[in-house]
């Protein structure tokens, strides 16, 4: 393990920090995604917000208040020993529609307090530039990512970000999972499909869009400050084939290359022939410019940040049952339990993962997202007995590990998802719990909103204590 392992936790802003209109924060998208059966079709880009029912409720709006919460929040982070702490910017507080002359100074000191408070702990901010986020205005009159105009929006709020902060935030991560565009395009990145599109089609303009705003923005905050890093960031969890029928074994590659479109172009420079085929066979053309190639071949990631939460399958006989896991499909594998929302588990997978993403891009690894979302019962002693969620986090911790110490992997730091709990992205629920801190707050946002430790959190604090050597 390096010596300056950046041991920390991760949150989002869509998922936590609520405050939705103060000091002129602007609509963005996780603002009208809603609660219930209608979420998944919205974040799927298959039905339009504006068509919700009157009554809806929005549960990224509020979400823990981590706006009115986040110096008691950073005073609990400061007390597990976080070296670290991920979080992100709302693109909307700085620039409410996106296309403002001048940012929002409000939106711009909250962030500024926020991280003086990181720093004042010694606690050293990794900010992710866009996770799941972009002002709402800018979905309605470009369409979103489709348009090369919102990487001229992206790249004005990356100037004044990187320039303000410029000697308080190091390490800069472009776009949350930007391999979430092929599975929840409207969550992922705006993307709303009109009658007659090629779904298909639109997607990888989008993401090509945000391939280039992700290295300009490399380049710029290079060229703001030399020192600081920029890293690119997958939705991770190698593909493994059900069996060795070589059909099976093709599908688990081509399932991969999924993911690594996006991380092959943001760290080798270029697109891989396997997605050029790919368009030619979909009849799909992507505009990309000379200007274009010259601008990711110059500007690759320094890191591969990524989240981790487990292993696919596939099998192409068209048997056995499919199992839950993020929002990829995948058959269920029968050597792997289940989480309570059926996500497989799988720690090996994650050393795995962690070597195939090394072996492929030779870059260091940053673990920015890992975790156990699971229903937590608060005891009469205001407490949370959570050793299912320990034994994810030591096991997964553990193939971490060896991955870094008799692998070899690279590893700059592990920051575990939703450190306190927050709104789950693909749900909604507050009851799909990943923290170490326990919010008194149920699923129709009704509570106290109080911050309490649960088991994991001394346990985490003492992992942290000595530097992963005690699991
Ligand atoms: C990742 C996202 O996909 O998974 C997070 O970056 C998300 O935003 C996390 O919260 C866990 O997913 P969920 O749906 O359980 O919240």
């Amino acid at each position: 393990m390096r010596k300056d392992f950046l041991w920390g936790g991760a949150t989002a802003a869509n998922q936590c920090e609520g405050g939705w209109q103060a000091d002129g924060r602007g609509m963005a998208i996780v603002d009208v995604l809603p609660q219930g059966e209608n979420r998944l079709p919205v974040m799927q880009g298959v039905m339009d917000y504006r068509t919700l029912p009157e009554g809806t409720r929005y549960p990224g709006r509020d979400g823990i208040d981590l706006y009115g919460h986040y110096k008691q929040d950073i005073a609990l982070f400061a007390e597990m020993g976080f070296r670290c702490y991920r979080f992100s910017f709302s693109w909307s507080r700085i620039f409410p529609t996106g296309e403002e002359a001048q940012p929002n100074e409000a939106g711009l000191k909250f962030y500024e307090d926020f991280i003086d408070e990181l720093l004042r702990y010694g606690i050293e901010p990794i900010v992710t530039i866009c996770h799941f986020d972009l002002p709402l205005h800018l979905v309605e009159k470009y369409g979103s990512w489709r348009s090369r105009a919102v990487i001229d929006a992206y790249l004005r709020y990356c100037e004044v970000i990187f320039r303000r902060f410029r000697n308080k935030v190091r390490y800069w991560i472009t776009f949350n999972e930007i391999n979430m565009l092929m599975h929840l395009p409207f969550m992922g990145a705006g993307i709303r499909f009109e009658a007659g599109e090629n779904p298909l089609a639109v997607k990888y303009q989008a993401a090509h869009h945000e391939l280039v705003a992700s290295a300009l923005a490399t380049k710029l905050a290079h060229e703001i400050n030399p020192d600081c890093q920029v890293g690119c960031m997958i939705a991770a969890g190698s593909v493994y084939p059900y069996s060795c029928r070589p059909e099976d074994v093709w599908e688990s590659m081509q399932k991969d290359r999924e993911a690594y479109f996006f991380i092959d172009v943001q760290a080798r420079g270029a697109y891989p022939n396997y997605a050029k085929k790919l368009w030619e066979r979909e009849g799909i053309t992507v505009d990309v410019t000379e200007e274009d190639e010259r601008i990711l071949k110059a500007n690759t990631a320094d890191f591969i940040a990524l989240s981790y939460y487990n292993s696919r399958c596939v099998r192409t006989d068209g048997q056995g049952e499919a199992s839950g896991g993020n929002v990829f499909a995948s058959a269920k594998n029968p050597y792997l339990t289940c989480s309570q929302w059926g996500w497989p588990i799988d720690p090996m997978g994650f050393r795995i993962t962690l070597n195939a993403l090394y072996d492929r891009y030779e870059k260091p690894l940053f673990v920015v997202e890992n975790g156990l979302g699971a229903v937590d019962v608060l005891t009469p002693e205001r407490t949370v007995e959570d050793d299912y969620r320990i034994d994810y986090l030591r096991t997964h911790i553990q193939a971490m590990m060896q991955a870094a110490d008799e692998d070899g992997v690279d590893i700059m730091g592990y920051t575990p998802w939703g450190c306190i709990d927050l709104v789950s992205a693909t749900t909604g629920e507050m009851s799909k719990r990943y923290g170490m801190i326990y919010v008194d707050q149920d699923n129709d946002g009704h509570g106290t909103g109080e911050r309490i430790r649960k088991k994991s959190f001394y346990w985490y604090r003492d992992v942290i204590a000595n530097n992963g050597e005690n699991l």
